[in-house]
């Protein structure tokens, strides 16, 4: 009961009150379609209070394809109003704003995934019920491929950065209007494509946040579009004597990738807690004569194995991208990058509409199309600038975090970035840590699920859709100290995950650990019960 009781207080200093107190919900929220219409470039599609447990749904039907449900339901009572607005005379968002009865003075910036241009309703919920005058856009063109791109620089602007710079310009005018005071405190959260959008807004638009929680960024995204196609280039169709197959890489290879690195953090639990210390040799796995060919590699596939782990050079003996990280061989993403037989639609769309043209043949993709493409780098989408002078100036804060069983971006990328930030600006780790940090999640996958302890907080998933207070606790919730770091100037030391028993709460927590920022790794004191997070530290 009492730690029932610590854990309200915790939540109502971070949602301190509702500010607007005093103004009819209901008839602002009649006024808002009006008022935001004279809004430049702006039409309003409809507006109208929605109650919270209302279950909405959503009429785009290509986003399922990204992984956006097709419907949601509501969890705080909120005025949702629906906009156009035009960002040139050949391109325009769509975008919403969830104004939440009980709002806390806060804005909230949401973001997208993949090359889709989908509203992320689950973020939009996820805010609002958190009490954020919450808006999220649709990145410029709907629907998950990146077709809308070709010969329209102008909705690839939109993609790269204009989406969300336009949606938080308007979204901070209707929540003024709305409220009839201004925000006290800016925020942002996205992950994968979402978090490149929150580096970018930290690295171009300081201003537009006073807090940035990006998960998984997609920087450097030209060379990790030509990343994606290397895969294809090293492993092949399915005939290809270098192939490998989807229960090679979930069977086979996990277990030796298991068996060569698992222990090298003291437990044997199936997460690889640093994957930095695995040089994994798949050489082990060569049939010798007499070995059933179901248990072992032919040296091709050895070879290519060891490829797809080593770091992708250019045509100068440049790095174009880090290494792809053991460990993630079970993770759903085997298929889209490994098992297709063909490159990656991430990546074919971005040869076709961008790059090249539809008539190119994403099969032949080289080194000379990778150096080709990364300087194009249209409107800078690698979004790798390392000077973050003027958001640090403003106060502004970061967080980021990156699962270390992610295949689909690999973690090193981020900490590639992490340190070239550090170089930039000439600061060591100790002081990057005033405005940024960078969290390392053992054994999560892309942003979400995996045989870590990834739930944190960082998504409406990651808390099972239940807004409780002990999952609010910003010990354990990224979102939420974030909220803190900004508003208390209390930093987060670690991030606390939790592994629940099949990913299910009602079975029980299996085990929880924290995570640390980095260069510190996570180490296991070689006593302890593992499964607690008293018996690791932060080194
Ligand atoms: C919401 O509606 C969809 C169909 O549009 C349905 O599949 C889903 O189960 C509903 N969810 C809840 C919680 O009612
Ligand atoms: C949005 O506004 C633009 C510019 O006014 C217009 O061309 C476009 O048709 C509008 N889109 C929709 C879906 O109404
Ligand atoms: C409205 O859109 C035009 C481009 O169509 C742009 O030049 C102008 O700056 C926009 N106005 C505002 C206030 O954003
Ligand atoms: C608004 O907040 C108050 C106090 O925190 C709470 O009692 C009430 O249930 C909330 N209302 C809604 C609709 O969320
Ligand atoms: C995009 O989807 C919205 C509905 O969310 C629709 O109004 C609009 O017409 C669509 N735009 C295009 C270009 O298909
Ligand atoms: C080879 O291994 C597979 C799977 O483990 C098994 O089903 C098969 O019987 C084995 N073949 C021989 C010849 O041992
Ligand atoms: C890549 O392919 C193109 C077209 O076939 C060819 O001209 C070029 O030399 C190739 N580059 C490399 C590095 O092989
Ligand atoms: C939310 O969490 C509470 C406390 O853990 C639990 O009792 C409740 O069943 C959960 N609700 C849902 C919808 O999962």
């Amino acid at each position: 009961m009492l730690k029932k009781l610590l854990f309200l207080q915790t939540i109502f200093l971070w949602l301190p009150g509702i500010y607007a107190t005093s103004f009819d919900f209901d008839s602002a929220c009649n006024n808002i379609a009006s008022q935001a219409a004279s809004i430049a470039n702006t039409t309003v599609f409809f507006s109208g209070v929605v109650p919270a447990g209302t279950n909405l749904s959503f009429t785009n039907p290509t986003c399922d394809a990204a992984g956006v449900a097709s419907f949601q339901v509501t969890l705080a009572d909120m005025c949702r109003v629906a906009l156009n607005v035009s960002t040139s005379d050949q391109s325009g968002i769509i975008m919403e704003a969830w104004l939440p009865r009980n709002w806390t003075g806060r804005f909230l910036s949401t973001g997208n995934g993949g090359l889709a241009g989908c509203i992320q309703y689950a973020d939009l919920a996820y805010g609002a019920g958190l009490g954020f005058a919450t808006v999220g856009a649709n990145n410029g063109h709907n629907g998950s491929s990146g077709q809308a791109f070709y010969n329209h620089p102008e909705v690839l602007e939109d993609f790269v950065f204009r989406s969300i710079h336009t949606n938080v310009l308007v979204g901070k005018e209707i929540t003024k209007t709305f409220y009839g005071s201004p925000h006290k405190f800016s925020y942002y959260f996205g992950c994968s494509t979402g978090g490149r959008q929150g580096f970018k807004s930290v690295q171009e638009f300081p201003d537009d946040f006073d807090g940035v929680l990006a998960g998984s960024p997609a920087l450097n995204f030209n060379n990790l579009m030509s990343w994606f196609g290397r895969f294809f280039d090293i492993l092949g169709t399915p005939d290809s004597p270098s192939f490998i197959t989807a229960d090679q890489w979930s069977g086979l290879i996990h277990e030796n990738v298991l068996k060569q690195c698992d222990t090298i953090d003291g437990v044997a639990d199936g997460i690889i807690e640093d994957p930095n210390l695995c040089d994994y040799k798949p050489e082990e796995l060569i049939c010798v004569p007499g070995s059933n060919s179901s248990d072992c590699l032919t040296a091709t596939q050895a070879e290519a194995l060891r490829q797809v782990f080593s770091p992708m050079y250019g045509l100068r003996g440049n790095l174009m991208y880090p290494r792809q990280q053991p460990g993630g061989e079970d993770t759903i993403y085997v298929e889209g990058l490994y098992t297709s037989g063909t490159p990656i639609s991430f990546s074919s769309d971005w040869f076709h509409y961008v790059v090249y043209d539809p008539s190119f043949d994403v099969t032949k993709l080289n080194l000379t199309d990778y150096q080709y493409a990364e300087d194009l780098n249209p409107f800078n989408i690698a979004t790798f600038n390392g000077d973050l002078s003027a958001f640090k100036a403003r106060n502004g804060k970061v967080i980021t975090y990156h699962g270390q069983a992610d295949i689909l971006i690999s973690p090193t990328d981020t900490e590639l970035y992490y340190n070239h930030v550090a170089q930039t600006m000439g600061l060591p780790p100790a002081e990057l840590d005033d405005f940024m940090r960078f969290f390392r999640i053992s054994g999560m996958s892309h942003c979400v699920t995996g045989d870590g302890a990834w739930q944190f907080g960082q998504s409406l998933l990651a808390v099972e859709g239940n807004l409780t207070a002990e999952n609010l606790d910003p010990d354990r919730n990224a979102l939420t100290a974030l909220v803190r770091w900004v508003e208390e100037g209390i930093a987060p030391d670690t991030v606390l995950g939790t592994k629940y028993v099949n990913d299910t709460p009602e079975l029980g927590v299996e085990f929880s650990r924290r995570h640390c920022r980095y260069p510190l790794r996570n180490t296991y004191d070689r006593v302890g019960d593992s499964s607690v997070p008293e018996s690791w530290s932060c080194q």
